[in-house]
This record gives structure tokens, C-alpha cells and sequence, in this order.
């Protein structure tokens, strides 16, 4: 059987590593790793491939950044010409990204399997694009592997016949429990002291330049009493770039780059409270169970604030430092261990794969 896999954005990379890994360990299994260069900056891709031990992508689709548009229209057009010339009998597609629901369209038009890593998570916000694309690539999929009850939920809500929904757990959590041993050996630089660890990327706060201003203002008042450490991400950098007040980086805000994985994981390890709006970091400090005030309105992840650490604090500037004070005096809730997110949710998705005895959808009539 040949399996290919879609991978494009950073948050891809660590959901696509166990799953190579569970299928590698099996007999019959080729695998094709087309990357389609959504994300090319060497700190935002290539650390990435070697620190998680994916093998080199066999094909680089090279699309670089563009409107979403275009993006994804040019990640249709050179990824069809792969797929006639490869002939996979299922092609594994991640989270919700341009590069996500490009491949999954390719695929569907051409009468090929697909399988979604990360399906049924919804924020019921369509104005986010993560969500259209969650939204389209779950309706023409043939394998639908969720990470949480609420997946599998939403999914039959919208009426996904149930035998393609598969309950796996969370792959993402699978590389976070093989690799947090290793990241030990990164101790922070002021983790023997108390620091804010701070992530935002979305266009609906970074895009926002006074609103940016203003989280940014708020960040540098935090640190005048506690480190606050940010790596930026490139959308984040330009747009700080288009500030009129620069004057951010005083006190002890650290504006960094983007870390690799294994460093950014001891980070998240070892914060007091983690500021973030990715969708990604409310789950991996659920797990660790750092608390994580997420500036966002909604969240696709909601056992994050159910079970987990996550507390929504929306575009509120008085809840959010009103949040991290109460964080920082002691109020945090404990994470409850969220079933299946065990580092075992690849295997499950391999033995799935495997065990499916027709894959083609052409002659399965999927
Ligand atoms: C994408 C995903 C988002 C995910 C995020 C993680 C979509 C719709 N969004 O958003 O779900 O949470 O990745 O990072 O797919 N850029 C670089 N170097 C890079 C990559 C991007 O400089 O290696 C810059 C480009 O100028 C680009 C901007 O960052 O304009 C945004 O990149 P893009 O891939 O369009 O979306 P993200 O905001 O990264």
C-alpha cells in the first residue's frame, strides 16, 4: 500500500512525525512525504524535519507565501500532477491549513482516498480560516481520525456516515510525550525564575495593528515585574515592523524568533502561565499542565477548557492581566488526563490504515 502524506505548515510537522514513525514500523507500507513549502523559513520548517526525524520530503511543492487564494490555488495545481505520476492508494492530510484542504480537494476530484489527521475540531467562527478548512476537508474525507469525543461529535452533527469516523486520540500529544525527555536537556535561560512564555500569530489580533499595539503594551507592563519571553512569528514580526510606537522592547519583553521544537517545548514546560492564541499550544499545555491564557473568542479545542488549563480571555485587555495576576498569586486549575492522548494515537491511526482492506477509493466506492 503507498500511503502520502500532505505536510505544509509548522504546526503540520509535529502531527505527521508519529504517524511516518506507526507506518514505518509496518510491513507493506511505502510512503511518499510531499511538503508543500507553505512554510520555508529554515526555523519555521527544516529544524523541524530533523529534530522530529521525519525523513526528507520526497517532493517540495515550493509555494511560498501568497493570499490565501492564490496559495492555495497554486498548492492544487502542482500537487495534481504528483498524485497522477504517484498513484497513492491514500493520501494523509493535517490539521486545518491551506495546504490541508488544497491536497484533500486534489485528492477527492480524482477519486483518491483521503485521510484527515485532526478531523471534527470546529470554533463555530468562520471568519477564522483554520475553520473553512477544517469545515471542507472533513466533508470530502474518507478517514476521519479525531482527536477528542467532541470531533466525532461534530462530525455526525454534519453528517459524516459514522464508520468513517475514527476516534484515535492525539498525535500531536504522541510527539510531545516521545520528546519531552529530550527536551530536559534545555533548561531556559531564567527558569530558575518565573516567566511568561508568549505566542500570537492569528491575523484577527496580529492584523490588527492598535490591537497589536495594545497586547504588545500590555506585555511590556507584565514585564516589569516578570520576564516575558515571545517568539515571533514571521507574520507577527512584519507587523511589528508596522508599529509607529517601536518602543516595545524594553523592561524584560524578549522578542526572539521562532524556537525550534525541543526548545520550545522546555519553554512551555517550564512557564508560569502561557500566553498564546495558536490552537496547537492550548492542547500541549493542557497536557503538561501549565495554565494558558488564550486570546482568542473561541477555541475548536474546547476539552482544553473543560479538562485542561486553558482559559479563553477574548480581545479583553483587563482579563487578561487580571488573569495573569491570578495566575501568578496561585489560581490555576489542575488538567485532568484526557483520554487518549497517551503517545499511542499514531499507531492506532496505522493499525486503521492497515487494517482497511480496500483503500482505493475509485474501487470502494467511497
Ligand atoms: C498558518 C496557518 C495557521 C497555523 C500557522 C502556524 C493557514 C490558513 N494558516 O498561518 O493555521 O496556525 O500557519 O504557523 O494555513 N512567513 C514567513 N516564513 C515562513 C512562513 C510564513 O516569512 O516560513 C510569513 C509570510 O510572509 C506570510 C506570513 O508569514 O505572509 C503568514 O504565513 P502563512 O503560511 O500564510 O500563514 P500563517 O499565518 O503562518
Amino acid at each position: 500500500m503507498h500511503v502520502l502524506h500532505v505536510v505544509g505548515a509548522r504546526p503540520n510537522f509535529m502531527k505527521a512525525a508519529p504517524v511516518v514513525r506507526a507506518l514505518a514500523s509496518l510491513k507493506n507500507i511505502h510512503q511518499t512525504i510531499v511538503h508543500t513549502g507553505q512554510h520555508y523559513d529554515p526555523n519555521m520548517s527544516d529544524v523541524f524535519f530533523r529534530e522530529l526525524e521525519i525523513p526528507q520530503p520526497d517532493v517540495n511543492l515550493g509555494v511560498g507565501s501568497a493570499s490565501h487564494a492564490r496559495q492555495t490555488a497554486d498548492i492544487i495545481a502542482r500537487f495534481e500532477p504528483v498524485v497522477l505520476e504517484r498513484k497513492p492508494d491514500l493520501v494523509l492530510v493535517y490539521g486545518d491549513v491551506n495546504s490541508t484542504v488544497a491536497a484533500a480537494l486534489v485528492c477527492s476530484k480524482l477519486l483518491i482516498a483521503v485521510g484527515h489527521v485532526e478531523a471534527g475540531l470546529r470554533s463555530r467562527d468562520r471568519t477564522m480560516p483554520e475553520e473553512i478548512n477544517r469545515l471542507l476537508t472533513d466533508q470530502i474525507s474518507d478517514f476521519l481520525f479525531t482527536p477528542s469525543q467532541d470531533g466525532n461529535e461534530n462530525l455526525l452533527h454534519e453528517g459524516i456516515a459514522p464508520e468513517k469516523i475514527f476516534l484515535v486520540g492525539n498525535v500531536m500529544i504522541d510527539t510531545l510525550v516521545r520528546l519531552l525527555p529530550k527536551s530536559e536537556q534545555y533548561r531556559p535561560a531564567g527558569a530558575q525564575s518565573k516567566y511568561v512564555l508568549v505566542t500570537l500569530h492569528r491575523p484577527s489580533n496580529v492584523d490588527d495593528l492598535p490591537w497589536l499595539q495594545q497586547m504588545l503594551g500590555t506585555l511590556a507592563h507584565i514585564s516589569k515585574d516578570l520576564t516575558v519571553v515571545f517568539p515571533v512569528h514571521p507574520r507577527t514580526r512584519q507587523r511589528i515592523a508596522q508599529l509607529e510606537h517601536q518602543a516595545v522592547n524594553n523592561g524584560c519583553l524578549q522578542l526572539v524568533d521562532p524556537k525550534p521544537y525541543l526548545e520550545f517545548l522546555a519553554l512551555q514546560r517550564d512557564a508560569t502561565v502561557v500566553i498564546t492564541d495558536s490552537g496547537g499550544i492550548q492542547e500541549e499545555t493542557t497536557f503538561l499542565g501549565v495554565p494558558c491564557l488564550t486570546i482568542r473568542e473561541n477555541t475548536e479545542r474546547p476539552i482544553t477548557l473543560t479538562m485542561g488549563t486553558n482559559t479563553l480571555v477574548g480581545r479583553d485587555i483587563k482579563r487578561l492581566e487580571k488573569e495573569v495576576e491570578r495566575t501568578l498569586a496561585g489560581a490555576s486549575r489542575q488538567a485532568r488526563p484526557l483520554p487518549l492522548w497517551d503517545g499511542h494515537a499514531a499507531e492506532r491511526i496505522a493499525a486503521i490504515i492497515s487494517n482497511s482492506a480496500v483503500m482505493c477509493r475509485g474501487s470502494s466506492g467511497l
